[in-house]
């Protein structure tokens, strides 16, 4: 998490570093600053809160010159205070740090010994210390970033600034991404791509282990092995304009309102033209010769696996088994013969999930991966990456990307059931014909929008709140547990709907809002009797299901949601339309922070 940015200008960089940060605040909003070199001179200012607090700042207390430094923070080590926010500067030197120093005690126990005392509570003061202390031992600046870097464990994206060098830049990466844009007499770092759109779209990847000594003509790329090396520069498409609300109050009502585009143009980029079949990218996958899936996730995009267990197991009659990849990446699980592992990422940056996907590479049959950055380290690190093409997403609780998500893993399910011999090509076009229609059928959901505000205004008042499904529609309860929680800040759990009478059904009295997922299915008569047995205890049940499902079960529910009729497969991906808007209807009637909910960020490249 935290942001970074950097630029070695042309003209005055405070604007060019606020603009970059904004499209940064994704990754944490604790606070933020700026350092810049002036006339030689290194200067900063910085302020906690939103960085809406550092542009004020710099009306006030405007910071001049040409090359410099930003950072967005989200804070791991030490409160959001003032002196805890980057950039960090000790002597001639500011740096600005996305990630962990581990090993940050022992060299602040280091430095201590030769006299030199910290004044922060971040890891990441002790890289300023340690750099000014080389450089008081004579070294050049570039001397004292590298012996820097030797000494750091952890992970980090860092970027060196120093007093009196306006022509240099150091940045460097290890666990942490870190891209360099090329501009006209211009040089940037960026945490991603898109903080540096409105600058260039000339963007060369740094490595694992790369150090990148920066000035306005060359660039050079030292690699983890001390040689210098070449990395590719590439061309890479993003839609700058892409960042505004669209007259929506908040980028989530946006992006709760774009699933119908984005997810048809998702369907577009597999199905082929004529509806025959589902075209992955490259050489696709042989799932004639894959026994077994494992997939290792965080957040959203673990329950899109949870729910793509039940597609693959169901659909192709692949075992699957699904964890959350901070357990899985320490468990040391076996990976047999003929498993795909597949990994699923909006940001495609998640440290937990790509240190999931490197345990699994030199052992699985193939690594697959779905993600919204085809440019991320898990898309370029994977054999196979099918991108979900949800477009940027700001809003930190996944809304569009999770229903991207899905689609992306039916069609990946469908696939794999056509080519094991479980669908016949019949039932395999019958299944695309039905998801073509999933965006216009998504389009007549969005009329239940008032309807579900209602329910979130009611609900906004409560403690608690909890969520059932049975079946595909568990994972879906969790989703929605999630979104409520993490936008609402309302305590919701989900389980699955058999699960309830064994603890959960404690929790029960006539405070308690129940939201029960059920479409009209198979299992649907087994989650109505579990939804009667919540209301035998007083629960308030806000039952989302179809016109049959109301008809049938309505009696004594306290809210009924009416979803459009849909094939059971692609239920899942519909019924998220109601949780989301659940969410964000009852969190603005809360007044919270919608797009940048507290303690969150969007992307967390720490462990
Ligand atoms: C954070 C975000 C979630 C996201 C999760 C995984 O917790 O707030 O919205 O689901 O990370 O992120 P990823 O980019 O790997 O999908």
């Amino acid at each position: 998490m935290c942001g970074i940015v950097g630029i070695l200008g042309q003209h005055e960089v405070a604007p060019m570093l606020v603009e970059a940060l904004k499209r940064l605040e994704y990754r944490g909003y604790d606070s933020a600053g700026i350092a810049t070199v002036n006339e030689g001179v290194l200067g900063r200012r910085r302020a906690i809160g939103k960085l809406v607090n550092l542009s004020d700042l710099l009306v006030h207390e405007p910071l001049a010159g040409k090359s410099g430094i930003g950072h967005t923070r989200w804070a791991t080590h030490g409160a959001p205070t003032l002196v805890n926010t980057h950039p960090h500067r000790a002597g001639a030197v500011a740096v600005v740090h996305n990630g962990i120093i581990e090993n940050y005690r022992d060299l602040r126990a280091e430095l201590a010994e030769v006299g030199i005392a910290y004044q922060t509570e971040t890891d990441t003061e002790t890289v300023a210390l340690l750099a000014q202390h080389h450089l008081e031992s004579g070294m050049s600046p570039i001397e004292a970033a590298r012996a820097t870097l030797a000494k750091l464990e952890g992970a980090y994206a860092l970027a060196f600034l120093f007093d009196g060098e306006p022509d240099l830049m150091i940045a460097a990466r290890k666990g942490s991404p870190l891209a360099i844009g090329h501009g006209e007499g211009e040089v940037y770092v960026g945490s991603d791509a898109i903080a540096l759109a409105p600058m260039t779209d000339r963007i060369t990847y740094l490595e694992e282990g790369d150090c990148a000594i920066l000035s306005r003509s060359e660039v050079t790329i030292i690699d983890a092995d001390g040689q210098t090396v070449q990395r590719e520069a590439r061309t890479i498409r993003i839609d700058a304009a892409r960042i505004d609300k669209a007259g929506h109050k908040h980028f989530m009502s946006k992006e709760i309102a774009e699933q119908p585009t984005v997810i048809s143009e998702t369907l577009a980029s597999y199905i082929a033209p004529d509806a025959s079949d589902i075209i992955l990218p490259g050489d696709g996958i042989d799932f004639a010769s894959i026994n077994r899936i494992t997939m290792a996730s965080c957040g959203t995009a673990y329950y899109a696996c949870l729910t793509a267990k039940y597609w693959f197991e169901q659909l192709a009659g692949l075992p699957v088994e699904v964890d959350f990849a901070s357990e899985f990446r320490y468990r040391t699980p076996p990976v047999t013969e003929g498993t795909a592992a597949l990994f699923v990422s909006q940001s495609g940056e998640t440290a937990d999930t790509l240190a999931a996907l490197r345990y699994c590479a030199p052992l699985a049959q193939t690594i697959l991966a779905v993600t919204n950055v085809p440019e991320s380290s898990i898309a370029r690190e994977s054999d196979l990456n099918m991108p979900i093409h949800a477009g940027v997403e700001i809003g930190v609780a996944s809304t569009k990307a999770f229903t991207c998500q899905l689609t992306v893993l039916l069609l990946l399910a469908l696939k794999a059931a056509h080519a094991r011999g479980r669908l016949t090509d019949e039932g395999f076009k019958a299944k695309l014909a039905s998801l073509r229609s999933l965006p216009a059928t998504f389009n007549q959901a969005m009329s239940i929008e008032e309807t579900v505000r209602g329910v979130a205004l009611r609900i906004s008042q409560s403690r608690d709140v909890l969520f059932l499904g049975r079946g595909r529609m568990f994972p879906l309860a969790l989703e929605g547990a999630l979104k409520l929680k993490e936008i609402s800040y309302i305590h919701a759990e989900a389980y699955a709907s058999g699960e309830l009478k064994h603890g959960p059904i404690a929790l029960v009295d006539e405070q308690m809002p129940v939201v029960v997922i059920a479409p009209r299915d198979a299992l649907f008569d087994k989650t109505v009797s579990n939804m009667q047995e919540v209301m035998a205890r007083g629960g308030k049940v806000i039952l989302i299901t179809d016109a049959a499902g109301a008809k049938t079960a309505s009696d004594g529910v306290w809210q009924t949601i009416i979803m459009p009729d849909i094939d059971d497969d692609l239920a899942p991906i519909l019924y998220a339309i109601p949780v989301q808007f659940l969410a964000y209807h009852a969190a603005v009637a809360k007044g919270t922070d919608v797009d940048q909910p507290r303690n969150l960020a969007k992307s967390v490249t720490v462990e």
